[in-house]
């Protein structure tokens, strides 16, 4: 099975994932009154687990919503030391170095992992350890923020392999990181 890392995310012009507060309701700026998904039920159709850093979980746990994913999601986290009790079968733990962490994952058979959170996809960006990226940009300038990029040792090419624009104002570049 091929081992794949995608990231699914949308992005303020500037490059933030959340505002400053750590605020995303800026991503629902842009009228969408027929609930265009934006692509994420096809992208998720190819994807086996999602691995999500702490604070993306939290966020997640704190909407006012059923629990949104159909899949396993594995949470980074080195300060927490047990999943709530009402996530326990849907949102597992883990911990140790990426390497390790994607072991665990592999060995339990995901191999489709999409991973989530800015400080997350930040350090497997570090260990070149990303496929594809879908980056959605929302035309507006948080002007501070999480940022999805930070700084890397090397430079990491990737090519456009498709790119969409959705409700007249929403651009969505498909990127796939080039042959090491
Ligand atoms: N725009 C979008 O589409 C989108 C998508 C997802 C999230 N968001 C937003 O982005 C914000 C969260 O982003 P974030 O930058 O705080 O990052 P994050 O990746 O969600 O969470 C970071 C946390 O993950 C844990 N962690 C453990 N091992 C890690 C490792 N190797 N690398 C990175 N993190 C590790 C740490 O928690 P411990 O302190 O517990 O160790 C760390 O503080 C939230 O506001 C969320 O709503 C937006």
């Amino acid at each position: 099975m091929n081992k794949k890392n995608s990231v699914f995310i949308a992005t303020s012009l500037d490059g933030y994932i959340a505002d400053k507060n750590g605020g995303i309701d800026w991503l629902h700026s842009i009228p969408n009154p027929n609930n265009n998904d934006l692509g994420y039920v096809e992208f998720t159709k190819n994807i086996d687990a999602l691995v999500m850093g702490r604070t993306t979980f939290e966020t997640v746990c704190g909407f006012d919503i059923d629990w949104p994913y159909k899949k396993p999601v594995f949470v980074l986290s080195n300060t927490l030391n047990e999943m709530p009790e009402s996530y326990k079968g849907k949102a597992f733990l883990v911990k140790g170095s990426l390497h390790e962490i994607l072991e665990q994952i592999h060995h339990k058979g995901y191999y489709r992992l999409y991973i989530d959170g800015g400080a997350t996809i930040q350090s497997f960006l570090k260990e070149d350890l990303i496929d594809e990226m879908l980056i959605t940009i929302i035309p507006i300038v948080l002007g501070g923020g999480y940022p999805l990029f930070s700084e890397l040792s090397k430079e990491l090419e990737f090519e456009l392999i498709e790119s969409k624009i959705f409700l007249n104002q929403m651009n969505q570049n498909h990127y796939k990181r080039k042959d090491r």
